[in-house]
């Protein structure tokens, strides 16, 4: 049976995807989403209303109790809530404002309207909470796990468009850059579409309510060198790497932390920095939490698409990925 579904974050790269898994498994959607949405605000609410076409699209500000209220909830009563919301920047305050605040108003206003079930993408780094988005997500994650209602929180692996970043500059003859030898790190990438599946049928399956669930795409882990080997492949061309020392990005990082305690600027970068090194030398699996050790093995894998039938799909033009703020990555 159909439900009655609130999906926050509908405009974001899962989002989008989630809104359109939710729409063919028969449930009801509304979203909330800016007026001014998308990458850089380039989504009207004209372009909003023609993405989400079978879902119902209302403007307001999550972030506003209450615009919550009136623009979103509007009184009525919702069944659960979907959130793929998440701070575009990762930068620490927007990140507390939308990753941790804004879900603590939309729980409440939730609450209210009825909702009994939550589903919340969160993010697999959050097991290993150095930066200040993780301890936000994290945060939240606690509260709903406190809510009292049934939630799912799905923590996936990498997504596609943020192991990209390199398709357009070895196309065009420059080398693969890897951390290290390339080897640092694994990751089980994971496609917009396969984990909008599973996000959205998380409402039904009982054996997702009220766990936190790791989730990676199909296939083996793989490292960054394997990433770059196979793009050489689909290309034609031999590999070529060029190896940069994890010390650089600590030299950056103490050059803009010292800078960035005069200048918020500088200080904005120095955290940027600072998510570039985390994922340069944390792999995006299962952390045991005995051993300290990243398990592939114990990393559940879903879906059907692979990383590198999204590179053939970008290398043929059929997919262009919006890669927005975290195009650094
Ligand atoms: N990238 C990865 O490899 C990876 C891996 C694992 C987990 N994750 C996690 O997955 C989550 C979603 O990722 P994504 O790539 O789908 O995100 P995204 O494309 O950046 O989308 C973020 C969504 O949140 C909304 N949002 C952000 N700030 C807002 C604000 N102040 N008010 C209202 N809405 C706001 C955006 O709305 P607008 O369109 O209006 O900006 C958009 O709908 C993140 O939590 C991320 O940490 C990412």
């Amino acid at each position: 049976m159909g439900q009655r579904v609130f999906v926050l974050g509908a405009t974001g790269t899962i989002g989008q995807a989630t809104v359109r898994a939710l729409l063919r498994r028969g449930h009801e959607v509304v979203c909330l989403v800016r007026p001014r949405a998308g990458v850089k605000g380039t989504l009207t609410p004209a372009h909003s209303a023609r993405l989400f076409a079978g879902a119902a699209v209302r403007f307001g500000d999550v972030t506003d109790p209450a615009s919550l209220a009136r623009e979103g909830f509007r009184g009525e009563r919702f069944d659960a809530l979907v959130s793929c919301l998440a701070s575009r920047t990762g930068a620490p305050e927007d990140a507390w404002a939308v990753d941790h605040r804004a879900h603590v108003l939309a729980l409440d206003a939730a609450r209210q309207a009825g909702v009994t079930q939550v589903v919340l993408l969160s993010a697999i780094c959050v097991q290993k909470p150095l930066l200040a988005f993780q301890q936000a997500k994290l945060a939240f994650e606690g509260v709903l796990v406190e809510s009292g209602l049934t939630y799912s929180i799905v923590r996936p692996t990498a997504f596609f468009k943020s192991l990209s970043g390199q398709v357009e500059r070895v196309k065009r003859g420059q080398p693969f850059l890897v951390f290290g030898d390339g080897t640092l790190t694994a990751c089980k990438p994971i496609g917009d579409d396969d984990l909008a599946d599973f996000l959205a049928t998380c409402l039904d399956e009982r054996d997702r309510h009220n766990r936190v669930l790791p989730i990676g795409g199909p296939g083996q882990a793989i490292t960054p060198r394997q990433q770059g080997e196979q793009l050489f492949a689909l290309l034609g061309r031999p590999p070529r790497f060029k190896q940069v020392p994890v010390a650089l990005l600590d030299a950056v990082i103490g050059v803009l932390g010292t800078g960035g305690r005069l200048l918020p600027a500088l200080a904005a970068k120095a955290e940027l920095a600072r998510i570039g090194r985390y994922y340069a030398t944390e792999s995006m699996l299962v952390l045991d939490p005995v051993t300290g050790r990243y398990d592939a093995e114990a990393t559940p894998s879903t879906g059907t698409m692979t990383l590198f039938d999204f590179y053939r799909g970008m290398l043929s033009g059929a997919i262009a990925p919006e890669r927005g703020d975290h195009a650094v990555f």
